[in-house]
């Protein structure tokens, strides 16, 4: 049985300021088909997975946001976390969730908030990943091969002579290193990124929780016992408060063995900052992605995005400006990760 998790709880702060704390990147359209990156991985997802079997797990803040956009998704498919805790905690729910319908699924988990070029691709990886992980208590990650040192990544060092069909045994997962070590594990050729997808039996996840991560472990067993009566919520709350804020990469994909990766070649772009719209978007003849009522003289390789007024641009060059309703962002290009910079002094002021 094939069931999916999807991550939707993000904040996606580097898209700030057109992805706000109420309506986060997921939740937004970057493409040119006007649907949401939510909406997209659910018809990404929809040829492998029935839509009964998919959950989507949130901030309860968002609740209405995924029934809004998702109107085919039973509603009891939307798991709602209290507090963000990270995607250990969220995973976590998700399995005990899939654990009470079915005695033991395999369970995809995907990120809400990627693009993907190539669905047909997608799906065949995917369908590869399920027979690895439905052997033994493989779990399995979708590699991405790498081309620029990038540090906001989990990186994985895969065995090439240790494999599974096209899965490959892997020998260590690093998530996020710094510059340097990325600089070498880029020039090794050994390394893949992680996609942050993963494919993987409820029960060999759960292990691995109970392993690593004990409390949680815990706390989860409690939740899955009150699902479906008066106590529901109230446990979820009180349990979830207490968990440890971490990812999966981190609390688990670190220190676990028997991981397998298998390389997905099918466009994959994690839409991490706004330089990800030039890839998205075609440029015009001056190198500027542009949008909304935009007049620009003597500028080139900027990213304009108007929203009601007028942006007018005299003689500058690789700036990301976006203009929202009440708040404008007037950016580097080369600065595009510091976005998150301006947030964190915006919840000081607050
Ligand atoms: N439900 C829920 N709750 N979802 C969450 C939460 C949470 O507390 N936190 C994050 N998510 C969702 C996000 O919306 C996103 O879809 C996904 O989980 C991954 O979270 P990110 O915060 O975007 O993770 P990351 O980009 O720093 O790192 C992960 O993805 C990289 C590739 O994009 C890691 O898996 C890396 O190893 C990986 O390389
Ligand atoms: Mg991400």
């Amino acid at each position: 049985k094939k069931t999916a998790l999807i991550m939707a709880g993000g904040r996606g702060e580097r898209f700030w300021p057109k992805s706000r704390k109420n309506l986060p990147k997921q939740f937004l359209s970057l493409t040119e088909d006007g649907k949401t990156m939510i909406q997209l991985t659910i018809e990404r997802i929809s040829p492998l997975v029935d839509i009964n079997d998919i959950f989507i797990a949130t901030n309860k803040e968002y609740r209405d946001l995924v029934l809004e956009q998702l109107p085919n998704l039973p509603e009891e498919n939307i798991l709602c976390e209290p507090v963000g805790r990270n995607t250990a905690p969220c995973i976590g729910l998700g399995a005990i969730h899939i654990s009470q319908k079915y005695e033991d699924a395999l369970m995809i988990v995907l990120p809400s908030d990627h693009l993907i070029k190539y669905n047909s691709m997608f799906t065949n990886t995917l369908t590869e990943a399920c027979e690895i992980a439905a052997q033994n208590n493989n779990l399995v990650t979708i590699g991405i091969t790498p081309d620029y040192p990038e540090t906001g990544y989990g990186y994985i060092k895969f065995n090439p002579d240790h494999c599974l069909g096209r899965a490959f045994e892997v020998d260590r997962f690093v998530e996020k290193p710094n510059i340097e070590v990325a600089k070498e594990y880029l020039a090794t050729e050994e390394y893949l990124w992680n996609s942050g997808m993963f494919v993987w039996k409820v029960s060999s996840i759960l292990n691995k929780i109970e392993q690593f991560m004990p409390e949680t472990y815990q706390g989860l067993l409690k939740i899955k016992e009150a699902i479906h009566t008066e106590q529901q919520d109230f446990v979820l709350e009180k349990e979830f408060y207490n968990f440890e804020s971490i990812s999966i990469d981190y609390g688990i994909m670190e220190k676990s063995k028997n991981i397998y990766t298998i390389p997905g070649t099918f466009g994959w772009d994690d839409v991490g900052s706004w330089l990800a719209v030039e890839r998205i978007r075609k440029s015009n003849e001056f190198g500027n992605v542009v949008s909304g009522n935009i007049i620009t003289i003597n500028t080139k390789n900027c990213i304009i995005e108007g929203s009601r007024k007028l942006i007018a641009t005299v003689g500058l060059e690789d700036l990301i400006i976006v203009d929202t309703n009440d708040a404008t962002l007037i950016c580097d290009k080369n600065n595009a990760n510091d976005i998150k910079k301006v947030l964190e002094t915006l919840k000081n002021c607050n």
